[in-house]
Parts: structure tokens; C-alpha cells; sequence
């Protein structure tokens, strides 16, 4: 690796316009959004059951976009019911974001909010020290298990959180996306960080095989749109490639063999699909839902 890469996770500006490329450029929301709609309700069909109040934890909300589709079928399927919605999320920047959403949208009267700036392990930490663990009925982790150390200890620690007919979704690319045959071909090649490891939905039911967890997958398609890759001098398409490859700067300061090599690669069949005259990346996503 040539000493000029630096991981993408060092600037955090550029990361995060990265990421707000990247989603402009894929389907990883709308893919999110038909999971919830056509999925959603009968996974969460009994999680209120004879209960007063439905408790949600959010691990990594972000700045809440996903987890506000997730209340809004809360709400409908347990009309009236008041809602406690917790949310687990270390970037101050992230929750603003989230605050301004909730403060914006409108029918949210019958839930509470409530953020903790912390990590999912500082959470742990904290909640350990009380006596009566908070049990949940709902706990999510969308797109963020990547950032978590020991994941297999992070896993056991939430499912010993649920509650009754409580379940735990987690999202993740799958492990049939171009994301999983990025990252074994290059992985050890790009800049290496402790800050974000290369899981997929593969390694994951693996892990809860291990563990004896009970789950189940769902796997839908998603692309991520990489035609400005290609383009020289493109400010989109290197903002793109930057979170592909989590590089910052990767176009300039890439050793010029490994990004041929890469650049090549993207445009294979086992990466991308060609169509109407776009490159699209397979972004495909997993939906793995736990019961209590
Ligand atoms: C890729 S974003 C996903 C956000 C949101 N769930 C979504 O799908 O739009 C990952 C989020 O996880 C948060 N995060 C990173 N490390 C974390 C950790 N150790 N514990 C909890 N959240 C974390 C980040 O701050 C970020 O908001």
C-alpha cells in the first residue's frame, strides 16, 4: 500500500459527503423503504402485544430517516399505543440532524425521544452498572455493525435485551453484493483502520449460528449508480469512489496499478451490471430479523 492512501474515516467531512453521494446515487434507501413496507408489519405484527408502552432502541439512527419509516409502522400497527424510542448514536452531528427531522415531521405526538451520544459498547458499559436490565421490544441496527469491535459479544448482549415477542432487525450488504467482492479482492490492499471492519451478511449468520441464534434473511437488490467513476476529473464520481474503496482521495493518490486493476474490476459482471447506459454497483442488502 502506498504510504499517501490514508483511510477515508481520517477526514470526516469528506466521509460524510461521501456517504451522502453515495446514497444519492443508490437505492440503498428506497431498498430500505419496500423492506419496510412490505416486510416491516409482520415482523413487528406482535411485538406490542398486551403491553402499554412499545419500546424501540436505535444502534447507530443516524440522522433518523430509516428509523422514522420504522415508527411510522409502529404506529400503525399498534394505533394510540405510546412509543418510548430510544437512540444509541456516537456523532453529535448525526443526532442535530435527527432532532431537526423528528422536529419537522408531524403525527409523532404519541412517541418519546429520547438520544444517548454514546457507542453501542458505551452503552453496554452504562446500562450493566444499573441492577434491572431495560428490556426492548423492538432494537435495530441498520448499517452500522461495521463500526463495532467485537461484534459477536455486541450481538449476544442486545438479543439478552429483548423482551416478549420482541425481535432485533439488522441490516447489512449482503453477502452476494459487489461490496463483499470488493473488499476480499482489495480489502487488505486499501487503507487499513480499526475504525471499520469488512462484514457482510454472510459473516454475520455465521456469527448467530455460532452463538445459537434464531433468524431469519431477506436479501433485496440495490445499485449504486458508479457511471461518474469513470470520468475523469469528475467531482461525483471521485466522491463515489472514495466511498467504495473508503480512500480518501483515492484517484490521486492510489498507487496507478491498483487503481487500473480496481477500476477494471468494477466494470465486471461479479461487481456491476450494465444498463441503459449506466454502470450500476451491486449494492444488494440483507435483512436479518432475530426473535427474542
Ligand atoms: C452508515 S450510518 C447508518 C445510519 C442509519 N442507520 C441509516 O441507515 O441511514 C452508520 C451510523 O452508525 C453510527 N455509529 C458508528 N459507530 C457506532 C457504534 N460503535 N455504535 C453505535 N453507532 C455507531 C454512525 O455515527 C452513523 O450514524
Amino acid at each position: 500500500m502506498a504510504s499517501s492512501m490514508r483511510s477515508l474515516f481520517s477526514d470526516h467531512s469528506r466521509y460524510v459527503e461521501s456517504f451522502r453521494r453515495f446514497l444519492s446515487h443508490s437505492t440503498e434507501h428506497q431498498c430500505m423503504q419496500e423492506f419496510m413496507d412490505k416486510k416491516l408489519p409482520g415482523i413487528i405484527a406482535r411485538i406490542g402485544d398486551v403491553k402499554s408502552e412499545i419500546k424501540i432502541l436505535s444502534i447507530g439512527g443516524g440522522a433518523g430517516e430509516i428509523d422514522l419509516q420504522i415508527l411510522s409502522k409502529v404506529q400503525v400497527q399498534f394505533p394510540g399505543v405510546h412509543i418510548n424510542n430510544e437512540v444509541v448514536e456516537p456523532s453529535a452531528e448525526q443526532i442535530t440532524k435527527y432532532k431537526e427531522l423528528v422536529a419537522k415531521t408531524s403525527n409523532l405526538e404519541n412517541i418519546k425521544f429520547a438520544w444517548h451520544k454514546e457507542t453501542s459498547s458505551e452503552y453496554q458499559n452504562r446500562v450493566m452498572e444499573k441492577k434491572v436490565l431495560q428490556k426492548w421490544d423492538f432494537i435495530h441496527m441498520i448499517q452500522m455493525l461495521y463500526y463495532v469491535k467485537d461484534i459477536s459479544a455486541t450481538l449476544k448482549f442486545f438479543h439478552g435485551l429483548l423482551a416478549t415477542n420482541a425481535k432485533m432487525l439488522i441490516i447489512l450488504v449482503s453477502g452476494t453484493s459487489g461490496w463483499d467482492k470488493l473488499w476480499r479482492k482489495y480489502g487488505s490492499r486499501l487503507p487499513q483502520n480499526d475504525l471499520c471492519q469488512y462484514i457482510t451478511s454472510s459473516d454475520l449468520t455465521e456469527m448467530l449460528d455460532g452463538l445459537g441464534i434464531k433468524y431469519e434473511c431477506y436479501d433485496l437488490l440495490s445499485t449504486m449508480d458508479i457511471s461518474d467513476c469513470f470520468l475523469d476529473g469528475n467531482e461525483n464520481g471521485d466522491l463515489l469512489l472514495d466511498f467504495l474503496t473508503e480512500t480518501c482521495n483515492f484517484t490521486t493518490t492510489a498507487p496507478p496499478d491498483l487503481k487500473a486493476e480496481l477500476m477494471k474490476d468494477l466494470q465486471e459482471p461479479e461487481f456491476s451490471i450494465r444498463k441503459e447506459g449506466k454502470i450500476l454497483f451491486n449494492n444488494n442488502l440483507s435483512f436479518i430479523v432475530i426473535e427474542a
